[in-house]
């Protein structure tokens, strides 16, 4: 067992410098994986963070301080701590010692002192490559995490790659955002997502397509761009005989470390309209916008359990690239120790 001591960080430079030894062995730092994180996007991040944010920095080193045995970033937005990506990164040579679970444990001493009482992370990690995340689970399972909702899946399309047809649906029309208010989205939404005891079984867990209030908010603030450009035309609703039946929602973020690409916000047929190609019809329009702005790829992501639209997405040329999960726990102050 190596003799180590947990430190706070200060100094942007020297965080960096730990961080980038610490990170030696985690997949995505050591190749690039298409749309996964990048050494330099995450390097940015870290050093914007550190400037803006009063987070914790902490590293874990040998008694001399020569080797570095991990590190572990706790980022704190409204009252809420939540752990680095790929964090605590230790290199394999030091995992499972006890570095790695007391750098958590540190962090939650840190955060009840500081009143912050829930922690969050996520994993996300390539499809074919599962036991990449491992590691880190059993560790967040040991100190007490719990898995928050159910796995997520991100699939990707190549739009030069994808070939798609003119839909056959007689009567359908669709329309733009102009001819619709952001109210009658929501409403759309709640149809689509939650109307059915199946469709609440998939999306009930997440609040911003199951419930009213929430749902407002993140189509405004797609609407304003906080994701990407969203201009009407990324809006469109499905008329069957000028019956509304379904609606499509996309935007093109600006991101300097992906190939151009758009995201299928969300996309919902009502249930008595389904298996007649009317997803099929919004997303083909949905690829056209994307397209237009120079999108080579189409982004998108679901719940694992999600089998219609997973065999949807697949169908029309998605393939799974990443697998997500969220954690989550609640301190108290019963918990300090990690379970054996
Ligand atoms: C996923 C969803 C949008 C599909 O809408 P849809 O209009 O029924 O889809 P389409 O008729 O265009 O289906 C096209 C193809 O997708 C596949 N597919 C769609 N629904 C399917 C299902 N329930 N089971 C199996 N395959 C399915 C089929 O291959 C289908 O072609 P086929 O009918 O010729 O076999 C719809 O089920 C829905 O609104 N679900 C609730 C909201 C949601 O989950 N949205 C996606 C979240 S990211």
């Amino acid at each position: 067992m190596p003799e180590y001591d947990i430190k706070q960080v200060q100094s942007i430079e020297k965080f960096l410098k730990y961080w980038t030894q610490a990170m030696i062995d985690t997949h995505w730092f050591k190749e690039h994986i298409l749309f996964h994180y990048t050494r330099n996007e995450m390097i940015e991040e870290i050093t914007k963070e550190f400037a803006e944010l009063d987070n914790l920095y902490l590293v874990a080193t040998s008694k001399d301080a020569k080797e570095i045995f991990g590190v572990l970033r706790v980022k704190i937005k409204e009252n809420i701590g939540t752990l680095g990506r790929w964090e605590p990164a230790v290199p394999v040579k030091f995992r499972n010692t006890e570095v790695d679970a007391a750098l958590i444990q540190k962090a939650f001493s840190w955060l009840r002192a500081n009143n912050v009482l829930k922690v969050k992370c996520l994993l996300r990690y390539p499809s074919d490559k599962p036991e990449t995340g491992n590691w880190h689970i059993i560790l967040y399972e040991k100190c007490g995490f719990k898995q928050k909702g159910p796995e997520g899946v991100m699939l990707l399309a190549d739009l030069f790659k994808t070939e798609m047809f003119p839909s056959k649906v007689k009567n359908l029309h669709l329309v733009n955002r102009d001819e619709v208010s952001l109210e009658e989205f929501v409403d759309f939404t709640m149809k689509a997502y939650a109307s059915t005891a199946e469709d609440r079984a998939i999306h009930g867990f997440d609040p911003n397509v199951s419930r009213r209030e929430k749902n407002i908010k993140v189509l405004q603030a797609i609407k304003r761009g906080n994701f990407g450009f969203s201009p009407p035309e990324c809006w469109k609703v499905a008329l069957l005989e000028k019956e509304v039946v379904g609606f499509v929602i996309g935007f093109v973020p600006k991101e300097k470390y992906r190939p151009a690409h758009g995201v299928v916000a969300s996309i919902g047929v009502f249930p008595e309209f389904r298996r007649k190609g009317i997803a099929y019809a919004l997303i083909n329009e949905i690829h056209s916008c994307f397209k237009k702005y120079g999108c080579r790829y189409s982004y998108v992501g679901t719940p694992k359990t999600n089998h219609p639209a997973l065999r949807f997405y697949q169908k029309i040329g998605y393939r799974p690239v990443f697998e997500l999960r969220s954690f989550e726990k609640t301190l108290t102050t019963l918990d300090n120790f990690p379970k054996q």
